[in-house]
């Protein structure tokens, strides 16, 4: 789906309105009825599109308390743009995570593996990127992509408590926007698997809510307060978490939009 799709809905409504008012309704009571015309109208068709998009079949679906997101995965790279995580945001963490041909590189909470097919580029030739995710239709939409586009790119329905993968497998992890998934038992448990897969000198790349910069920000997120999933994000306990998984050093490399931090965490020394 394009950056443009929501236009599709919006000159629906407006042509259904257009052609009641011509029928000689005001122009609001046009609108109601164009909204309850088309909006229906959109829910079965989106309900349509998700039966449609591929799960991981054959393979038993990981048990978590982590939110998973399932039912999103046909809208979820249309979504992600629209709030201002598109290409660019892509690009500045592959830009924290500085790649080098020939890395392993693992993903957690991989969503529909835009990164990861990013990161399999990134590292390409003898190395290769492997995305994990609960969530059957993602990792669906993920294969269905990186066949579609030619990725190397591998996916597994997994999730990061419990990594199926040995000991000292990766160069590199990239955690994008998934930490805020898990409450605080699970980012504890987690990054222990993160740290445990990771090969010493490896180091894991992480995006995700952090305490808001500024008042603004907290006017606008503070019900992420609510959850504890993101409550611990917000209360920008993220780096406690790392250094109590073993990683050290912690860096903060930078901030996206005020409310988002880039961590690069470390596995100490690759001496
Ligand atoms: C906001 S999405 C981020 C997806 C992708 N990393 C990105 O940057 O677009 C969070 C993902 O974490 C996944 N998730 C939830 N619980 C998880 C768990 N226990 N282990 C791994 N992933 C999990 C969800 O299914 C979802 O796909």
């Amino acid at each position: 789906m394009n950056k443009w799709v929501w236009l599709c809905p919006s000159f629906a409504i407006g042509l259904v309105a257009a052609v009641f008012t011509l029928w000689g309704l005001t122009w609001w009571s046009a609108l109601l009825a164009a909204l309850l015309l088309v909006c229906p109208a959109l829910l079965l068709w989106g309900l349509a599109v998700t039966r449609r998009y591929p799960e991981a079949a054959n393979e038993p679906t990981p048990e978590t308390r982590g939110m998973v997101m399932n039912w999103q995965a046909p809208f979820y790279d249309w979504g992600c743009r629209a709030v201002g995580l598109g290409r660019n945001f892509r690009d500045a963490t592959l830009r924290h995570a500085a790649l080098s041909s020939g890395e392993q590189v693992l993903d957690v909470g991989c969503g529909t593996g835009v990164l990861t097919r990013l990161a399999a580029e990134a590292a390409s030739l003898s190395g290769h990127a492997v995305g994990i995710d609960p969530a059957p239709r993602m990792i669906g939409v993920a294969r269905e992509n990186a066949a579609r586009t030619g990725s190397q790119a591998k996916f597994k329905l997994a999730a990061i408590e419990r990594l199926p993968f040995d000991d000292s497998s990766f160069d590199v992890v990239l955690s994008s926007m998934m930490l805020h998934h898990l409450p605080p038992d699970l980012k504890h448990d987690g990054l222990a698997e993160v740290y445990r897969v990771l090969k010493p000198g490896g180091r894991l790349v992480a995006v995700d809510i952090d305490r808001p910069a500024n008042p603004l920000w907290w006017l606008l997120v503070w019900p992420l307060l609510l959850m504890p999933a993101t409550a611990a994000n917000m209360r920008g306990e993220i780096p406690d978490h790392l250094r109590a998984a073993g990683f050290d050093p912690v860096q903060v490399k930078g901030r996206w939009v005020q409310w988002l931090t880039f961590w690069v965490a470390s596995k100490g020394d690759k001496s």
